[in-house]
C-alpha cells in the first residue's frame, strides 16, 4: 500500500483573537507558507496493533504504546479509530513534520491534528469529512487549551478566509467569505514562544477579576472584526490599517501583548506599515502588518533590524 501525506496550513488571525473565546467574531486566514505534515506508511511485516510515531520537529521517536493515553497525538490516533469504529489498528508508522514554529500563534497544534486525522482516516479507508476532521482537531486543541475558540482548528481544515464566532452549545457560526481585493501582510516573528495556553489562561483570570471592563473590551474587537470583514469583502483593504491598530490597543489593554510584541509593531508602523498588531494568543509568537506590495521589503527589513527571528510575507486573497 503507497504512503499517505496529507498536508494543512498555518493560520494567522486577523482581527478578534482572545475576544473569540468569549463568543464574539473573529476572522482568519490560512498561510500556506508554513505546513504540517503527516505521512502514513504501512508496515505490513509487523504484527497488527504496532503503531510507530516519528515527530522530529519535537523529538519524538516512540510506539503508540509507550505514550502515555493524553498525548495528542495517542489521542488524535484514538479519535481517529473510534470515528471509523476501528478497534484493533493495523500496523502502521506515522510521521509527522512542521515548518509551522510550535507557541508562536501560527495555528502549529491544528495544523498537525488536522493533517494527522486526514492522512490516518484515508489510510484507515474512509477520509473523514471536513466538518468531523474539524470536530476532531477541536477535541484535541482542548487538550493545549482548556477552553479553545475553535477558530484554529476551522480557518486550518477548510484553508480559506474565515468569519468565525463560537457559540457554546448553540452552533458555530462559520462562514467562509471572499476577499475582494488582494492584500499584503508582513508576519515578524518575536521568537518569544508563547504557549496559547498560557496567555488564554491569563486573559481568564483577568476576566473573573474585572468581568465589566473585559466584556466590554471583547464587545469592541467584536464590532472591529464585523467591519473589518465587511472592508474585505468590499475590496477597501486599506481601511484595514486603522482597524489593526484599534484591535492592537485592546489587546494591549487586555495585557496580552509584551515589550517584544510592541517593538516589533512599532518599527512596522514608523517604517509605513499601514496597520499592525499581534496576532493569536500574544505575550511572544507573531505581529502582522498591513503593507503594500511595493513597502514589503524595507518593511520586512526593519522588523528584522527590530529583532524579527523570521519574517512571512503573504498575500491573502
Ligand atoms: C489562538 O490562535 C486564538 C485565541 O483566541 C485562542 C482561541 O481562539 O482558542 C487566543
Amino acid at each position: 500500500m503507497p504512503a499517505i501525506t496529507c498536508k494543512a496550513p498555518g493560520k494567522i488571525i486577523l482581527f478578534g483573537e482572545h475576544a473569540v473565546v468569549y463568543g464574539r467574531p473573529a476572522i482568519a486566514v490560512p498561510i500556506s507558507q508554513v505546513q504540517a505534515r503527516a505521512i502514513v506508511t504501512a508496515n505490513p511485516s509487523k504484527e497488527s496493533g504496532e503503531v510507530e510515531i516519528q515527530a522530529p520537529n519535537i523529538g519524538l521517536q516512540a510506539r503508540l504504546k509507550e505514550l502515555p493515553p493524553d498525548h495528542p497525538i495517542a489521542v488524535i490516533i484514538e479519535q481517529v479509530a473510534s470515528a471509523l469504529q476501528i478497534s484493533r489498528l493495523p500496523s502502521f508508522t506515522l510521521r509527522i513534520t512542521a515548518t509551522i514554529p510550535v507557541s508562536a500563534g501560527l495555528g502549529s497544534g491544528a495544523a498537525v491534528s488536522v493533517a494527522t486525522i486526514r492522512a490516518l482516516s484515508a489510510f484507515l479507508g474512509h477520509l473523514l469529512p471536513d466538518e468531523q476532521v474539524s470536530e476532531l482537531a477541536y477535541e484535541v486543541e482542548k487538550l493545549h487549551h482548556g477552553t479553545p475558540s475553535g477558530i484554529d482548528n476551522t480557518v486550518i481544515t477548510y484553508a480559506m478566509p474565515v468569519y468565525y464566532a463560537h457559540r457554546s452549545g448553540n452552533g458555530n457560526i462559520i462562514e467562509p467569505f471572499q476577499v475582494a481585493r488582494p492584500f499584503t501582510l508582513v508576519i515578524g516573528d518575536t521568537g518569544v514562544p508563547s504557549p496559547t495556553a498560557s496567555s488564554v489562561g491569563l486573559v481568564r483570570q483577568a476576566w473573573q477579576a474585572e468581568k465589566e471592563r473585559f466584556e466590554h473590551i471583547f464587545d469592541e474587537i467584536g464590532n472591529i472584526a464585523q467591519t473589518a470583514r465587511q472592508v474585505i469583502e468590499a475590496g477597501r483593504s486599506e481601511a484595514l490599517g486603522p482597524l489593526m491598530d484599534e484591535n492592537q490597543a485592546l489587546l494591549h489593554e487586555m495585557g496580552v501583548s509584551s515589550p517584544e510584541l510592541e517593538a516589533l509593531i512599532q518599527a512596522a508602523r514608523s517604517a509605513g506599515a499601514q496597520g499592525a498588531k499581534l496576532s493569536g494568543g500574544g505575550r511572544g509568537g507573531n505581529m502582522i502588518a498591513l503593507v503594500t506590495p511595493e513597502s514589503a521589503d524595507s518593511i520586512a527589513q526593519s522588523l528584522r533590524k527590530a529583532g524579527a527571528t523570521r519574517i512571512i510575507t503573504t498575500t491573502v486573497e
